[in-house]
């Protein structure tokens, strides 16, 4: 069994400022820095540092080699990354206040510039049983997650971040979700709801998904079908919570992968998620296995 990631890379450049920048407000930064990122970056290099065998494919710009170097660091196999000379990488301009909140704003870049033959290559190296994992930063989505349902891949989404197009995705060709209660209500179209229902809700939309919702400072939360299972946060002082959500992403599906109990995956989850918010950068900030089973 293999696991591919087709998902987005970016360079993160991060403001460090008092507060997020307002309406009309022309606000200076303290500190600027760069890190690797993206959802699907990071959700790669939770994976490797996991110990999982995983592929990332999707696409960079030449400035952007350092993300592929840096996924390959991290124990990533980068062979269906392409470098595309007239494109300019993905990037993200995020605002990391005093509290260690952010707010992002992303330009696709190369991460919009995937082909159907790109998408058609890729996928011939994996079949049946294979997993794969997306999320909502790269385009022809709907494309992928046909030809992968085809092939019989077994398909984890992260529909961050949630727009239209999500929406628009064949989403009961969908094996695992993993999102938000917002993203989770916007697919059910209500507003309001208790995690435990709306993941309830969401399963049953979805039968024979298994859906985990993951609530910020409250925990996460898994259903599929028949067992449902909380998880409290572990609490940490807060540096930066960018890339907490990938973190756990990735390191939830490791656990599945390594055939853990779901509690067992969900608080393995937790913890590495825990250890990335102590930290500053996406990327950078991922902890290894070792970490988190240190993790006190
Ligand atoms: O989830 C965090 C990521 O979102 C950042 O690394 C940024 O690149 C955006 O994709």
């Amino acid at each position: 069994m293999k696991v591919l990631n087709f998902g987005s890379l970016n360079i993160d450049y991060v403001y460090k400022v008092n507060h997020m920048v307002e309406r009309g407000e022309t606000l200076s930064s303290r500190e600027l820095c760069t890190y690797p990122g993206g959802k699907g970056l990071n959700q790669s290099v939770a994976l490797g540092k996991a110990g999982v065998e995983v592929y990332h494919a999707g696409s960079i710009g030449e400035e952007g080699r350092f993300l592929e170097e840096f996924l390959g660091e991290a124990g990533v196999n980068t062979d269906y990354v392409r470098i595309l000379p007239q494109v300019k990488s993905g990037h993200a301009i995020i605002q990391n206040d005093d509290n260690g909140d952010n707010c992002i704003l992303l330009y696709g870049g190369a991460n919009q510039a995937i082909t159907r033959e790109q998408v058609d290559e890729t996928l011939s190296a994996f079949g049946d049983g294979d997993y794969l994992i997306l999320q909502n930063e790269i385009n022809e989505l709907p494309y992928i997650v046909k030809k992968a349902h085809e092939k019989g891949m077994k398909i984890v989404l992260n529909p961050s971040p949630m727009d239209e197009k999500a929406l628009g995705l064949p989403l009961d060709q969908i094996d695992y979700f993993i999102l938000n209660e917002i993203e989770a209500g916007q697919i059910l179209g209500i507003e309001n709801g208790g995690a435990q229902d709306l993941a309830k809700a969401l399963g049953e939309r979805f039968p024979g998904a298994k859906i985990v919702l993951t609530l910020g400072g409250d925990g996460s939360v898994y259903f599929d079908g028949v067992k449902s299972y909380v998880q409290e946060i572990y609490k940490v002082e807060t540096v930066d919570t960018t890339a907490a959500g990938d973190t756990f992403t990735g390191y939830f599906i490791a656990g599945v992968l390594q055939e853990l109990p779901v509690e067992k995956a969900m608080d393995m989850a937790a913890k590495a998620a825990a250890i990335t918010v102590s930290r500053a950068g996406a990327g950078v900030a991922i902890p290894t296995m070792e970490e988190v089973e240190n993790f006190q």
